[in-house]
């Protein structure tokens, strides 16, 4: 299987414009066009349009919102829509991040109606899953994921799940310091292949990147790259520090090329 390798960063609510501009350069003067690994910068909305020119002419980087509305447009104050984004040249869109689901109270239905937004306007969604502590503790991880899966995913044809990127996020691992063990990502990734294929087959599963997020630095990010059904990560503190950021997708392409 020849699955895209992707190493993201979501820089959440973070960075002035001038730190926002200054890190996204950095970036794109340490890829070159040949790697494998495929780089996404998400950017809170405000720099999206800008980071979208600044980053071409490459074709490894690409830039990734961190939310859209699960509108198409009209009197929803403060909501951008996903062909909005996509007007302004942006390719991805994170959806379900745990943080959207705890603090903006979003559920599956509602992801699944970004999810529809997003591929009827040819984004790309990043969408996240994970489970708590406490589901993780009871013994129900693999459930959880699975019924993530199936609530916000599992309407789509074979053809768009192919276009979908999955990030398997723990939620205890999240901004806490705390990664996911090589072994627990590893049975959780091969469950999510396994979900998926046995809705869509092994053909459409083979090819669907699943991400690792949580606590992914560059201490940990080749032990968690050389997990099988590992293709990347998604990565939120780490990829605030251009250094931090760049050994991680150095770590991803050592990985890729081996
Ligand atoms: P973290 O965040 O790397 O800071 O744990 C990951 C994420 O929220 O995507």
């Amino acid at each position: 299987m020849n699955r895209k390798k992707i190493v993201a960063g979501n820089w959440k609510m973070n960075l002035n414009y001038a730190e926002a501009m200054a890190l996204a350069d950095a970036v794109k003067e340490s890829v070159t066009d040949d790697q494998q690994t495929h780089i996404i910068l998400a950017p809170p909305f405000i720099y999206l349009h800008e980071l979208v020119e600044r980053v071409q002419p490459h074709t490894v980087v690409a830039i990734a919102a961190q939310n859209c509305a699960d509108k198409n447009a009209g009197p929803y104050t403060g909501e951008v829509a996903a062909s909005m984004l996509a007007s302004v040249g942006v390719d991805y869109v994170i959806i379900g991040h745990s943080e959207r689901r705890s603090y903006f109270r979003e559920e599956n239905p509602v992801l699944a109606e970004k999810i529809n937004r997003s591929v009827e306007n040819s984004l790309v969604p990043i969408f996240c899953c994970g489970e708590t502590d406490e589901s993780r503790k009871s013994g129900k991880h693999f459930d959880i994921v699975s019924q993530q899966l199936e609530a916000c995913l599992f309407h789509l044809d074979k053809s768009r799940i192919r276009e979908c990127v999955i990030a398997y996020e723990p939620v205890w691992a999240i901004g806490t310091g705390v990664n996911a063990t090589a072994l627990q990502v590893e049975e959780m990734h091969r469950c999510i292949r396994k979900t998926i294929s046995e809705k869509y087959g092994v053909e459409v599963s083979g090819n669907i990147s699943i991400l690792y997020g949580g606590s992914v630095t560059p201490q940990n990010a080749a032990g968690l790259f050389s997990v099988p059904d590992v293709d990347g990560a998604l990565v939120g503190g780490a990829s605030l520090k251009a250094g931090d950021f760049i050994s991680i997708i150095n770590a991803m392409e050592k990985v890729a090329t081996q």
